[in-house]
């Protein structure tokens, strides 16, 4: 990270609009991130049988920022666990960095995890009994690695080294966010999958955020998927698609 969060605009009015810098990132030089078709997720059986996806297509281009909205219920978090190789479909095809989740095993799939994906939970996944310095750490220690130095840089960055001492009950909920997406950058991620990470934020910080988010996916060619409340989330992503009836489909 080579910016300090005080530079950033209160409001990205004043910089060069990020839309207007998008251009189509879906062309075909670009590598691709993730190849999804036609995938159907369905829960229980009988009657208590819920078919949430219904043949959901997408193709995402490194450096792309998507944004997904939809109702409560929909899928969103749902597919984010697909996305992210921590579920299977129940039927259709995924492949993240041109390989097919269905060829790889378990420890395979949690392999493709550790090395590629960051994963922002939409609910609270900090270990209470562990300092934020140390839930920023743990995937990083488990794996064996040193990443303190750019731990520390990222909790400045997101203006959390005043807490980084301290415990997750003793956070706020959007340091607590801010924290969760410092762990799911940590180990440069080529694709980063946020399910609600400005929750709990206000207007201001998830629009630092927002724009913390942007830069990433310009600079660094980080893929970015997004699922949120928060129309204003379109006005950083290059993308924006609606989960309806178990489908995506293009916003407007
Ligand atoms: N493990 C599960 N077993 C059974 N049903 C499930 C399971 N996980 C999710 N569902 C159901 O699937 C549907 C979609 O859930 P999902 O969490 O993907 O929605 P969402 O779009 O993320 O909603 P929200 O905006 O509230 O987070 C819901 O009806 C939910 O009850
Ligand atoms: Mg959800």
């Amino acid at each position: 990270m080579d910016r300090p969060q005080s530079k950033v605009p209160a409001s990205p009015a004043g910089r060069q609009g990020p839309r207007s810098e998008v251009t189509d990132q879906t062309a075909t030089t670009k590598k691709l991130v993730i190849e999804a078709k036609g995938l159907t997720k369905t829960y229980g059986d009988g009657k208590t049988r819920t078919s949430v996806l219904k043949g959901v297509d997408l193709e995402m281009a490194e450096g792309e920022f998507l944004t997904i909205l939809g109702p409560s219920g929909s899928g969103k978090s749902t597919l984010m666990h697909i996305l992210g190789a921590m579920d299977l479909p129940s039927s259709g095809q995924v492949h993240l960095f041109g390989q097919d989740l269905k060829n790889l095993s378990e420890t395979e799939r949690s392999h493709l995890r550790n090395k590629k994906i960051g994963f922002v939970f939409q609910f609270d996944s900090l270990l209470p009994e562990f300092t934020v310095e140390e839930n920023v750490l743990m995937p990083a220690r488990i794996a064996g690695e040193d990443r303190k130095p750019r731990a520390l840089e990222l909790l400045r960055f997101f203006g959390l080294s005043r807490v980084q001492h301290k415990f997750p009950p003793e956070l706020s909920g959007g340091e607590k966010q801010r924290a969760a997406l410092v762990r799911a950058l940590l180990n440069h991620p080529e694709l980063l999958l946020a399910d609600e990470p400005t929750g709990n934020l206000d207007k201001h910080n998830t629009e630092l955020v927002l724009h913390d988010l942007w830069e990433l996916s310009q600079s660094k060619k980080v893929a970015i998927v997004l699922v949120t409340h928060n129309e204003q989330a379109s006005r950083f992503s290059s993308r924006t698609l609606h989960m309806t009836d178990g489908k995506l489909t293009e916003a407007g």
